[in-house]
């Protein structure tokens, strides 16, 4: 198990790359990311609409399509998940590392009624626990979200959009994951079934002590959630930090930007859409920072080569050369 300045490391990420095989060349993206999950933390992970959020939260559940190629390294408890073959890694899903899709019903088999999928899930990772042990677990695990144990015996699509995510949640933490993937779980939501869902979140994290990672395209909902901020642009992972450094003392011009273009001041209602100009498509990208098009102090060595992983202090890393010691320094560092 890594000891990272006191804090556990439940999932460490090194140099990870996903690069999607097409016809014209690869589409990088996610390139070159490297971070860490402590546990019992939430490490909100956010960036415009096709940055590389999804692709890197199914990437360390391996479950890309076959045109991606992965690179790097992704540990989970010290467990080195790139070298596992496919059976291994299903042994893995569930148990030590769950996800929570934007919209339930896509990772929910429609003619197989929910007790269903809790007993395939517990029995297939435990063989051990009798039906009728799966059951229990079960109906303990729905009551942890609020459903009646009643409800067993419905079919995912008897279940309003709300309902259905407080079961996918109830079917994601039943075996107690280390890890937990949240991909824009409350995005397809109206407002206030969002805020509840998030509650719901927030207590049952502190109850079963996991750790999550929330991918959002909305600043509100990692506001409200996350311990730390990971900001993406482009595949590349820009700003690390605790959330208030994000949201008071941003470094990287694009966390600048991407808060200054927030029309109001109120955090709970911050979407990312607002930010001018476009992200440079991902293929076949090369060198240079990614975020040079669209940045005000960009200097000619920023479209050169791409910026190094700053270590600003214990806490706040930033892929920017305006926080580079030097070139030559940083030479060896550079990514890409
Ligand atoms: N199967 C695929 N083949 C080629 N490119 C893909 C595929 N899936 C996603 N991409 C591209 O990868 C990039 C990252 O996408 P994604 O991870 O979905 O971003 P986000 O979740 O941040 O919106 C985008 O440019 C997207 O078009
Ligand atoms: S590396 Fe250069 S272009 Fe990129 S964000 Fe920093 S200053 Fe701007
Ligand atoms: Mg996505």
């Amino acid at each position: 198990m890594n000891i990272v300045d006191g804090k556990e490391a439940v999932c460490r990420i090194e140099d990870f790359r996903v690069h999607y095989m097409t016809f014209d060349g690869p589409v990088k993206a996610v390139d070159g990311v490297n971070m860490e999950v402590y546990r019992e933390e939430t490490l909100g992970l956010v960036g415009e609409s096709g940055c590389g959020k999804s692709t890197l939260g199914s990437a360390l559940l391996k479950i890309l399509p076959r045109t991606a190629r992965m690179s790097g390294k992704v540990y989970l408890e010290g467990e080195d998940l790139m070298s596992k073959m496919e059976k291994e890694m299903q042994k893995l899903r569930g148990a030590k590392i769950a996800m929570i899709f934007q919209d339930p019903m896509t990772s929910l088999n429609p003619i197989m009624k929910v007790k269903d999928h809790f007993t395939e899930m517990i029995r297939t990772h435990k063989p051990e626990v009798s039906e009728e042990q799966a059951l229990e677990m079960a109906a303990r695990a729905l009551e942890e979200v609020g459903i009646s144990e009643s409800r067993l015996n419905d079919y995912p699509f008897q279940f309003s959009g709300g309902m259905r995510q407080r079961m996918m949640i109830a079917l994601s933490i039943v075996l107690r994951p280390a890890l937990v993937i949240a991909d824009e779980p409350t995005t397809s939501l109206d407002v206030i079934v969002q805020a509840q869902i998030l509650q719901l979140m927030k207590e049952i994290q502190s109850h079963i002590r996991s750790s999550m990672i929330l991918i959002t395209h909305d600043l509100g909902v990692v506001a409200e959630m996350a311990h730390r901020i990971g900001v993406m642009y482009a595949g590349h992972l820009v700003e690390l930090a605790p959330r208030d450094v994000i949201y008071y003392r941003p470094l990287h011009p694009y966390t600048v930007a991407l808060l200054e273009s927030v029309p109001n001041t109120d955090i709970n209602d911050m979407d990312l859409d607002y930010i001018e100009g476009y992200p440079p498509s991902l293929l076949n990208i090369g060198e240079g920072c990614r975020f040079a098009d669209r940045c005000p102090k960009v200097m000619k060595l920023c479209r050169d080569r791409t910026p190094p992983d700053v270590q600003i202090d214990e806490e706040h890393i930033v892929k920017c050369w305006l926080y580079a010691d030097s070139f030559e320094e940083d030479e060896d560092n550079a990514s890409g």
